[in-house]
């Protein structure tokens, strides 16, 4: 198996990705969670004894957010530099990072997972767009994560039925338990195939 790989969780809202994740962490190597906002996520990761970060968001003037947003990753870059992360997998995380972080050794090492079957319905808002879009099935998407958003080589995909009274709530939350179950067994092979 090799030596356990560094993780590291990035999270922006409820965490319960990275809840279901905590009986594993040390099988998966979580070392740190990074959030961009103070978050549910963050309190999960205190709780359970796992370093976390804090790179705010609201440090940076949104207005300017996109001519600033390498600055922000780049600080993003350095904690994980300083951590000697070896794989990152975002989890709900909601700021798209420049692709500086691609560029400075971070290519083939950041994962996200996706509410999905990718490479349908790509954005914010995917599972009110697959039920407006009247489709039967969606899923969700663990993909490998480049500097084109919602791209990357797919690595695993489950799909989930779409019932005829779902609201994005109900939808959400059967997506999300599949996730939770798909994304930690995807990081573990995938950090397995990691020098
Ligand atoms: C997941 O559905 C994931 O696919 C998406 O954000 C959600 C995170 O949920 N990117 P939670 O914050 O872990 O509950």
């Amino acid at each position: 198996m090799g030596i356990p790989k560094r993780v590291a969780i990035f999270v922006s809202g409820t965490g319960s990705l990275l809840e279901a994740m905590i009986p594993q962490k040390d099988e998966l190597g979580i070392v740190l969670v990074l959030a961009d906002r103070p978050c549910r996520g963050l309190e999960i990761a205190r709780a359970a004894g796992i370093e976390t970060e804090l790179v705010k968001r609201t440090d940076f003037n949104p207005k300017r957010f996109d001519a600033e947003r390498d600055v922000y990753t780049l600080r993003i870059l350095q904690i994980l530099i300083g951590c000697q992360i070896d794989l990152v997998a975002m989890a709900g995380f909601m700021t798209i990072l420049h692709r500086v972080i691609f560029e400075r050794g971070f290519k083939g090492r950041i994962l996200n997972t996706h509410p999905a079957l990718l490479p349908m319905f790509k954005g914010n808002h995917v599972v009110l767009d697959a039920i407006l879009a009247g489709v039967k099935v969606t899923g969700c998407t663990v993909h490998v994560a480049t500097e084109v958003r919602d791209e990357g080589p797919i690595l695993a995909q489950k799909a989930v039925d779409v019932l005829p009274n779902d609201t994005v709530e109900t939808l959400w939350e059967r997506i999300k338990v599949v996730e939770r179950v798909l994304y930690p067994k995807t990081i573990l092979e995938y950090a397995a195939t990691l020098k």
